[in-house]
């Protein structure tokens, strides 16, 4: 026996207006579909079916994890869809089916649906909710005792069935067996001409078989996104979710409203993060960091006591006890190490610096391997670039270039090289050497006074 997932993605999504398919369109930084195949899979779900049709491959593309593809060629409906996975369906499996556009389920609720399903002993459960305005979903009709008969949509509805505020989540869990015998029976027989999955649970209770609701869900995680208004909203909901698991577990953040934190990023405790912070993709901060305002940090690691203004940083590593900012930017293969200092206006790309160097201010230092206890001056540039190919450089261990000096790569500064300021310096610079690579002074006496009235 097995908990499986079919997930319905194959819709679509004509009103979100857009060229790509609706379900790889992202919430706090990850494609409803990932949030839906993720959620599944911490609820203990084993296996995961998805269900694609529109922008298929699209989708497939975008799947983040080991899924077994279903692909439906033509969109007859939520039944047809799951008929099209029967084979993927073995009889003692219990199967959760759930939409791809619904991302702000929790795993909680589909484990507490799961759970409800085999204490009850049904051979489908449908996850289901109140609410004060019905309007589009289907609805959960019962008998007077609360035991479930049918399901009817909208469109199909009475008018005393419309006036019905228990709807369909559009999330079940069905006995594997039950299941397929019942889309056996299903037809296209109502208002859209569509296979309802729906139907099923109404063929089961006819013949016999225990089928129930579990009012186990709040609208706010139930929602389905099919604009990009809705997107919007559903992006508030879990982005203020994702920070109250965040301050949960020990970070400060002086105005959540204003922070965003995609769903992946990892926050050690005692860490306080400003107002207008992005902390995005794979990113990893340590404890008691301070992540300044309007830093945006993406697949970046940031070490303990790190201390990030105003910044940018993308695909980089920090060590801990350094400071980067106000205004650095690290591009991608910045590696830095602990007790760092990348001042303000420092650009790093592609880079090593090691520990307890410092760059303070204004300084572009790219394709370089820098040592430790380094001083790179005000307005040191890594010429890397001959306008063909790209060089490297390296700087040893307590070396001190001098301001507004040029490393023209390839160059080696060896330990305690000592650059004069204002050099360019285009061979390599012995051990302990003081290298001076400009032109001498020449001072013209009285020369004012002489030339100028
Ligand atoms: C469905 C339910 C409704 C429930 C609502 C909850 C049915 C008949 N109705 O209605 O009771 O209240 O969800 O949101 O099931 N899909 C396919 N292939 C298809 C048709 C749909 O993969 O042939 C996918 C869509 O991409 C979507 C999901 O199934 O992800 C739901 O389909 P949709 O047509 O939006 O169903 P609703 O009309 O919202
Ligand atoms: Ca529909």
């Amino acid at each position: 026996m097995k908990f499986k997932a079919i997930i319905l993605a194959a819709g679509k999504g004509t009103r979100m207006k857009s060229e790509e398919p609706k379900v790889v369109h992202k919430v706090c930084g990850k494609e409803m579909i990932n949030h839906v195949i993720d959620t599944s899979r911490s609820a203990g779900v084993d296996d995961v079916v998805v269900i694609l049709g529109h922008g298929a491959d699209c989708v497939n593309d975008r799947i983040n994890s080991d899924c077994e593809i279903v692909k439906q060629k033509e969109q007859l409906g939520t039944g047809h869809a799951v008929i099209q996975a029967k084979d993927k369906i073995g009889d003692e499996d219990t199967i959760l089916i759930i939409c791809g556009d619904t991302p702000l389920v929790k795993s909680e609720t589909i484990k507490n649906l799961f759970e409800h399903h085999h204490e009850r002993g049904n051979k489908a459960t449908v996850l289901t909710t109140v609410v004060d305005d019905p309007t589009g979903y289907g609805r959960v009709i019962t008998t007077e005792d609360g035991e479930l008969i049918k399901i009817v949509e909208q469109k199909d509805a009475s008018e005393e069935e419309k006036s019905v505020r228990e709807i369909n989540s559009g999330i079940y869990c069905f006995s594997g067996a039950s299941l397929k015998h019942s889309l056996e029976s299903i037809d296209n027989d109502n208002a859209q001409g569509e296979y309802y999955l729906t139907d099923t649970i109404k063929i089961l209770r006819e013949e016999g078989s225990k089928v129930g609701a579990y009012k186990g869900a709040t609208i706010d995680e139930l929602m389905g996104v099919n604009s990009r208004v809705q997107l919007s909203q559903a992006e508030e909901i879990m982005r203020a979710r994702i920070n109250e698991g965040h301050m949960d577990n020990g970070v400060t953040m002086i105005n959540p409203a204003t922070t965003y934190i995609e769903s992946d990023v990892q926050i050690g405790s005692d860490t306080i993060i400003y107002p207008g912070a992005m902390l995005m993709g794979s990113t990893k901060i340590g404890k008691s960091a301070i992540i300044g305002m309007n830093s945006s940090i993406t697949n970046s690691t940031i070490g303990d006591f790190t201390e990030v203004k105003n910044s940018t940083i993308i695909d980089s590593v920090v060590g801990s006890h350094t400071t980067v900012g106000p205004y650095a930017y690290l591009r991608p293969n910045a590696n830095v190490g602990d007790h760092v200092k990348i001042g303000d206006f420092v650009e790093i790309k592609n880079s090593n610096i090691g520990n307890n160097s410092k760059a303070s201010h204004l300084a572009y230092i790219g394709d370089a391997d820098v040592g430790e206890n380094v001083n790179i001056g005000c307005g040191v540039v890594f010429v890397n670039y001959d306008g063909e190919k790209k060089f490297r450089s390296t700087v040893k261990d307590g070396a001190f270039v001098g301001s507004n000096s040029n490393l023209v790569a390839p160059v080696t500064v060896e330990e305690k090289g000592y650059i004069a300021a204002g050099s360019t310096i285009t061979d390599d610079v012995p051990n302990a050497s003081l290298a001076i690579a400009r032109a001498r002074q020449v001072v013209k006496d009285g020369w004012v006074d002489k030339n100028k009235k």
